[in-house]
């Protein structure tokens, strides 16, 4: 088993890594995975969320076979955002399993159309006359920037990961 991840601005590379680290797997980027991942290989994906997508997650299933995928957000962990991108990337009856983990957000990091996306953003949440709690906290970080990586985010993964 091997672990593949696909990150823009760091934050899942580090969970992946960190991942990688606790359990002795090899541990390889989507790209470096072309020359050092066989084909079919078992793999755990770790990939960062872009408008509730998560990246090149189709491109990865089509070559490897995909025991766990682990979304890496901004969102805070709620079953709701668990479930729409349960939905968005056809992760449902737990097959392959979800493992949503909160990233961060690195604002000098996060350019060209990435921070125009951004900017949409925080323009419609600023419009909004109320926010619930995820909207408000995804509001304060894009304006602010945030970082929620850390160890104990990966303690269900680690059991699962243990019990297969
Ligand atoms: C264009 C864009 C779209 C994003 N869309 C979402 C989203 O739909 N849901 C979410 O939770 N986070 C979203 N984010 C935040 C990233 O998923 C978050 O910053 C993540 O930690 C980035 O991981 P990375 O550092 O590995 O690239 C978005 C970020 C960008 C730049």
């Amino acid at each position: 088993m091997f672990v593949v991840y696909e990150s823009n601005t760091g934050f899942t590379e580090k969970y992946a890594k960190m991942f990688a680290e606790k359990t002795g797997l090899e541990c390889w980027s989507l790209y470096m995975a072309r020359i050092k991942v066989p084909k079919h290989s078992d793999i755990i994906y770790f990939g960062n969320v872009e408008n509730g997508e998560v990246v090149k997650l189709k491109k990865a299933r089509k070559k490897y076979n995909i025991l766990a995928v682990c979304p890496v957000g901004l969102s805070m962990s709620t079953d709701a955002v668990k479930e729409k991108l349960r939905e968005k990337n056809k992760l449902t009856d737990n097959s392959p399993a979800m493992f949503y983990l909160q990233g961060g957000y690195d604002k000098k990091k996060n350019i060209g159309l990435g921070a125009t996306f951004i900017n949409l953003i925080i323009k419609d949440l600023e419009s909004k006359e109320e926010l619930d709690a995820v909207e408000a906290q995804m509001l304060s970080d894009l304006k602010n920037g945030a970082d929620y990586v850390k160890e104990e985010n990966l303690a269900p993964l680690l059991r699962w990961y243990e019990e297969c």
